[in-house]
């Protein structure tokens, strides 16, 4: 009984809030649900009876070469929380790896799901550990909110560390940049799961908005959204997208630390090609240099 009213007060409090204001109630409601049993837990527990060992280390990240096929990454921010297993399951059964941008809280409660989505072939990138606005902290609490976050996950991943950092609401300067020292990943459809908390919107515009590079924001913590995934995800690929972690996505563009992203850059265009090219002076990049997005805000609500 305790638990269902829980359950009902943190529902009702993902309704009248969006992300940044429900991670401490997310992780009680689902420390209480997993102790529980729920349908969800109580099937995962059959499973695990027949199921072989889990892998005790991650696959190799995958060689897609992103600028002959359209690619796209599907993130979840904010988890792990009580619907991040579902969401794996589907991921799962799809064939489809993601990128988790988890909060330090949120792995030091969950771990074990941490490690599910390290060992089943998702990334996992740094999203501070409890979401402040980073650009109001002082260096030292910024440097604070990373590390511990690095070290939860690392620890509840077996020893892999994120190289990538989701800045809460998006938030970022060159001085918040330059102490998180990892490249800044945003997104280039924002859909703004959080706030309609609707399957049908979530669906639509995942399905609709995404262009060849792009990133794809949702949040995990939210049922709506995870529930809109699968078609989310049959419906990129009838427009012909392959899934792929943000690594993935930037595979062959040279990420800077500090520097934000939000979309895989255009290769550099083919010159008219000389008979007897000349190799490229020693030094000269491989493509075009990253730049910042400027197009996007610096800062937006409930990221
Ligand atoms: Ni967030």
């Amino acid at each position: 009984m305790r638990t269902r009213n829980f359950a009902l007060i943190a529902a009702a409090l993902l309704l009248v809030s969006g992300c940044g204001h429900t991670e401490k109630k997310q992780a009680r409601t689902a420390g209480h649900r997993l102790a529980a049993g729920t349908k969800a837990g109580a099937k995962a527990g059959a499973r695990a009876r027949t199921a072989p060992a889990p892998p005790q280390r991650p696959p190799a990240q995958r060689r897609i070469d992103c600028d002959r096929l359209k690619c796209v990454a599907l993130t979840f921010d904010d988890g792990p929380g009580p619907y991040t297993n579902g969401l794996l399951d589907v991921l799962k059964k799809d064939g489809v790896r993601a990128t988790f941008f988890v909060l330090g809280q949120n792995a030091r409660s969950f771990p074990a799901m941490v490690r599910r989505e390290v060992m089943e072939g998702h990334e996992v990138g740094d999203h501070s550990w409890d979401h402040p606005q980073l650009t109001g902290l002082s260096a030292a609490a910024v440097k604070s909110q990373i590390q511990r976050t690095q070290d939860a996950i690392t620890r509840a991943s077996g020893g892999v560390k994120p190289t990538i950092m989701r800045p809460p609401y998006g938030a970022t300067n060159r001085r918040v940049g330059q102490t998180i020292g990892m490249p800044l990943i945003l997104w280039s459809v924002d859909t703004e799961d959080w706030r309609y908390l609707n399957t049908a919107r979530d669906t639509r515009v995942g399905i609709k908005e995404p262009k060849p590079g792009g990133v794809i924001l949702f949040h995990d913590i939210h049922k709506p959204s995870v529930k809109a995934i699968p078609a989310v995800i049959e419906g990129l690929k009838k427009r012909g997208f392959t899934f792929v972690t943000v690594s993935e996505l930037f595979e062959g563009r040279q990420l800077k630390p500090g520097q934000t992203y939000s979309e895989r850059m255009a290769p550099k265009p083919a010159s008219p090609a000389p008979v007897t090219a000349s190799p490229p002076p020693s030094g000269s990049p491989a493509g075009p240099a990253p730049s910042p997005s400027k197009s996007r805000p610096q800062q937006a609500e409930g990221h």
